[in-house]
């Protein structure tokens, strides 16, 4: 990551010196070192930060939702019977994965989730609960549009 100051220790460009440990050095790690804790520092409080941070931790619990309660019927790959189902609805039109469709909404993720479609079953409160929803939906959304 790049920040509003100039290190030239850690952009390599620190002049060349006979002692690697000296003065110099030693002088041009105390100037950089704050700068860049400060920068950091400065990210860490931002709302956007934070929001982001708050985003990528709901994606992370996603994908762990995604593994228990979906995988095993929708990985990509054989014998996988959301997967396979998919593929003969869509007969390559969309992706068979569900990781891979760029198409999917929360709304419509939550929908079939809560619902269950032919041999999916419709998942109650109690196993997956309505923040682990939002995680899981967001995470198959991320998956799909990266
Ligand atoms: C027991 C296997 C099974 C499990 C577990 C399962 N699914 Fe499914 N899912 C299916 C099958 C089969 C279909 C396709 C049904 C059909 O023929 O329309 C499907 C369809 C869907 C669809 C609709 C896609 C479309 O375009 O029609 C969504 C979305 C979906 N599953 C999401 C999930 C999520 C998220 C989970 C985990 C919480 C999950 N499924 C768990 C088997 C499963």
């Amino acid at each position: 990551m790049g920040g509003p100051f100039f290190c030239p220790a850690i952009a390599g460009n620190a002049p060349a010196t006979s002692d690697p440990v000296g003065p110099c050095a030693i002088i041009t790690a105390m100037r950089c070192v704050p700068a860049l804790s400060v920068t950091l520092l400065a990210a860490a409080i931002t709302p956007a930060a934070v929001a982001q941070e708050t985003a990528s931790a709901a994606v992370a619990q996603g994908a762990l939702v995604f593994e228990y309660w979906c995988a095993p019927c929708h990985s990509d790959g054989p014998g996988m019977p959301g997967t396979a189902a998919l593929e003969v609805k869509y007969q390559g039109s969309l992706p068979a994965a569900l990781l891979e469709r760029a198409d999917l909404t929360p709304a419509v993720i939550e929908l079939f989730v809560r619902n269950g479609v032919s041999v999916m079953p419709p998942f109650r409160k109690t196993e997956i609960g309505d923040d682990d929803l939002t995680a899981l939906a967001s995470y198959i959304v991320a998956e799909s549009n990266d």
